[in-house]
């Protein structure tokens, strides 16, 4: 091999590695476009099932269910639950809980989506819960 053909085969290498690299940027996937506006469910199993379980049964002693709780009758109650967390007593179905829900940072339409879901999952028939409920709660915070 004489001189020039090595130069040659290095000035190609190196072209052909920055190539690759470049290839490589241009190949990384978009960020995830429907976590913009992700269904009540979805929320719920992102958000909610690690302490309240994958069928709202909650865990005794621990978690309070959202299966069947009464907890949900009074919707502004439950919006301000999600919105603000609670710590300290607090009764479902007779049962006494003294644990700690952290506030969630949800947007209003997911809050309101993932609402609706527990309203209409696990035994509840309680209709769907809206983005104006929602805001009506946080404007009287
Ligand atoms: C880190 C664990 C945790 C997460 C996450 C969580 N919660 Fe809770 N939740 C609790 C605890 C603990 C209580 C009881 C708090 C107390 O004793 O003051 C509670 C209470 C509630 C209550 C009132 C009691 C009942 O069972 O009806 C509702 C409604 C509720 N959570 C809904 C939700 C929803 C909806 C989400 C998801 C957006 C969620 N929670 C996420 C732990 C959690």
């Amino acid at each position: 091999m004489g001189k020039n053909r090595v130069s040659l085969f290095l000035g190609l290498s190196i072209v052909s590695v920055v190539m690759a690299s470049c290839g490589g940027n241009s190949a990384t996937p978009p960020a995830n476009a429907a976590s913009a506006q992700m269904p009540g469910e979805a929320v719920y199993r992102n958000t909610c099932a690690v302490c309240h379980q994958s069928q709202g049964e909650g865990i005794a002693g621990s978690f309070p269910p959202l299966a069947k709780s009464d907890f949900l009758a009074n919707r502004e109650k439950a919006i301000l639950q999600v919105v603000k967390g609670s710590s300290g007593d607090l009764v479902v179905n007779g049962v006494k809980y003294n644990g700690i829900m952290p506030p969630q940072s949800l947007k209003d339409h997911e809050i309101a989506a993932v609402l609706t879901y527990v309203y209409s999952s696990f035994g509840n028939t309680r209709g769907a819960v809206t983005v104006d409920e929602v805001k009506a709660v946080r404007e009287k915070m």
